[in-house]
Formats: C-alpha cells, sequence, structure tokens
C-alpha cells in the first residue's frame, strides 16, 4: 500500500518539473533575439503607436486575466463541494439579475476602454503625411518591390533609402495580385491592391538596415518576397540621391562591354530598362544601377556575387519558384559576361 504522503510528494515534484520546463521553453524562445523583423522594437514613430497601443490592451488584457481567473479560483475553492455535504441551493429561481448585468456591464466597459486608444491610433496612422515627406510610389510585383521617388527620379527594387528623421509618404499599389507591405520595426501592414492605391507614413528614428517582407500569400514566392530598408544619415541619403541620379556606369572592362552585347541582343531589354541604353522595358526592375544593389532576389548573402547572379540569369525559378523571368539559355561565356556588365553598373 502506498504511502499518501508520498504521493502528494511526486506530485509536487511533478509540478515544479513542469514549471520549470515552462521556464526552460520561455528562455529558449527569448533567445531567438535578436531577431530583425520584431515588431516589438519599433524605430519610427508610428512603430511606437503601435507599440503603445499593444503595451496597453495586453496590459488590460493582463487585468481582465487575473480578474477573471482569481474570481475563477476564488470559486472553486471557496464554493467546492466538501465530503458528506449536500448540493447548495441554485442561485435564484431564474440565475440573478446583479450578476447578469454585472458580467453583461463589465466586458462593456472593458471594449470601450479598448476601442478608444484603437480608434485614435487607427485615425491617426490614417492621416495624411507632412508636407516635407519623401514621397515614394511603391509597386508590388509577384515577387518583388518597385521604389519610384517621383520627385528624385529614381527607381530601384527591393531596397528602398529613406533619409533619418523624415517622413516616408508611400503610396502603395499592385501590379498584379494582393500582397501586403510590411517593414515590421518601421509601420505595420498594409494591404496592397491592384487597382487600388493605399497610403502609409512613418518617420525613421534611427539609421539602420530595417529587413520587411510581403505578408499576404501571394503565390510560390511570397516567402521571398522580400525587401530592405536603408534609414541613412541626410548627408549618406544625399549621396545615395546623387549616385542613383546619374546615368548607368559605362562599361569599362572588355568582358562588361562584351556583357552589354550580349544583353542586348537577348530577350533582356523587352522587360527591363537600364537608363541612357535602349534597354527600356518595364515588366522586370529597373537594372540602371544593379552594381550598386545589395540584394537582387532573394537575399544579401545568395545573389550579388557572380556566380549566383549567373545562376539567377539562367534559370531564375530554380532559385525562385514561380518566377516570371524565363530560364536564358546562354553560354558560360556569354553568361559571365553579362555578369560582369550589370556587376559594373553601379
Ligand atoms: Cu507578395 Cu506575398
Amino acid at each position: 500500500m502506498s504511502c499518501p504522503g508520498a504521493t502528494r510528494g511526486r506530485r509536487l515534484w511533478r509540478g515544479v518539473i513542469g514549471a520549470a520546463l515552462l521556464v526552460a521553453c520561455a528562455l529558449l524562445l527569448a533567445g531567438c533575439e535578436p531577431n530583425p523583423q520584431t515588431t516589438l522594437s519599433p524605430q519610427s514613430d508610428v512603430g511606437w503607436d503601435i507599440q503603445n497601443l499593444f503595451a496597453f490592451i495586453f496590459w488590460a488584457a493582463m487585468v481582465v486575466l487575473a480578474g477573471v481567473e482569481g474570481a475563477l479560483i476564488f470559486a472553486v475553492l471557496r464554493f467546492r463541494r466538501r465530503p458528506g455535504q449536500p448540493a447548495g441551493p441554485p442561485i435564484g429561481r431564474h440565475g440573478s439579475t446583479p450578476l447578469e448585468i454585472t458580467w453583461t456591464l463589465l466586458p462593456v466597459v472593458v471594449l470601450a476602454v479598448v476601442a478608444v486608444p484603437t480608434v485614435l491610433t487607427i485615425f491617426k496612422t490614417a492621416e495624411a503625411a507632412p508636407g516635407n515627406a519623401v514621397q515614394i510610389q511603391v509597386t508590388a510585383h509577384q515577387w518583388w518591390w518597385e521604389f519610384r521617388y517621383p520627385k528624385l527620379h529614381i527607381v530601384t527594387f527591393n531596397e528602398m533609402h529613406l533619409p533619418v528623421g523624415q517622413t516616408a509618404n508611400l503610396s502603395l499599389v499592385s501590379a498584379d495580385v494582393i500582397h501586403s507591405f510590411w517593414i515590421p520595426q518601421l509601420d505595420g501592414k498594409r494591404d496592397v491592391f491592384p487597382n487600388h492605391v493605399n497610403n502609409l507614413w512613418f518617420t525613421p528614428s534611427i539609421t539602420g538596415i530595417f529587413p520587411g517582407q510581403c505578408a499576404e500569400f501571394c503565390g510560390p514566392s511570397h516567402a521571398y518576397m522580400q525587401m530592405k530598408v536603408f534609414v541613412q544619415s541626410k548627408a549618406d541619403f544625399a549621396n545615395w540621391v546623387r549616385d542613383q541620379q546619374a546615368a548607368a556606369a559605362r562599361p569599362t572592362s572588355a568582358e562588361a562591354r562584351r556583357g552589354a552585347i550580349v544583353f542586348g541582343q537577348a530577350s533582356c531589354p523587352s522587360c527591363h530598362t537600364i537608363a541612357g541604353t535602349a534597354a527600356a522595358g518595364t515588366i522586370g526592375p529597373n537594372l540602371t544601377h544593379v552594381g550598386s544593389q545589395v540584394g537582387l532576389a532573394i537575399d544579401n548573402e545568395m545573389l550579388n556575387k557572380p556566380a549566383d547572379l549567373a545562376h539567377w540569369i539562367r534559370n531564375s525559378p530554380s532559385i525562385k519558384p514561380g518566377s516570371y523571368m524565363p530560364p536564358q539559355n546562354l553560354s558560360q561565356r556569354d553568361l559571365a559576361a553579362v555578369d560582369a556588365y550589370l556587376e559594373s553598373l553601379k
């Protein structure tokens, strides 16, 4: 016959071990930091508005949780049935009017308290951007982002440059299906529709590189529909603007010059623009300064290295499933030449 004290002890130990495992799991997950795509470390005014709203609702929910669970635990302990005790009388014949009024009104109060700051934040983020904002037209494509600076006459893809401390005013539209624009540390998600322009603005508060991601399933390469935002000092941004506004660099090496000829004779110019050359296609990314971009199609590490760029040109769907850029049947020598040409377009 087992001793009741020993059984209770075992249960206690099991509880302690379970709690310790829970804490270990929480610490392990917390160890995933630093996570550049976290929404919990905002670096813009709008990011902080959303963060503050989140924190307020989180703590409001904690108060509700403590109240509800506290009342539940109190009721379970205080009014539990004891051995030999008969069942207690029901509360009223048709329920309790004061209790029902209480548990109807309390959620109304909680929802009202949560709704007011939520609606205020939504209205605030929907206001017009300040007049001195940098204007950027963002077009979402399956599966890349186009950034057009209409006043600065600059077009980039997958990389957006912004000056720190100045509002960026984005108008978002899609060239095909519905996407969602999201730079977790700088803004909330904004749907990107075809034939309908949505607006989004925010003011980045520190310099740095902020990764972003399409946040609406949009096809086989949705997960690869990434972007990077470079928030720069005013001087660095001005330098970047000057470099981007300059004409495409003339190829200097013999191989790059040959690459320019191969590029012109292949199907490339029907989809891509290189300002100052005959290439004026608008289906694919503008390649005028492609050599100065860090990330081309997926991420920095994979591409913008000679072998990877060649791999991309030869068979882009093998890197980005579903990519609309058709595989290019070029010889190794021609591939290397086109690669050298594109790399030279600083
Ligand atoms: Cu675009 Cu998902």
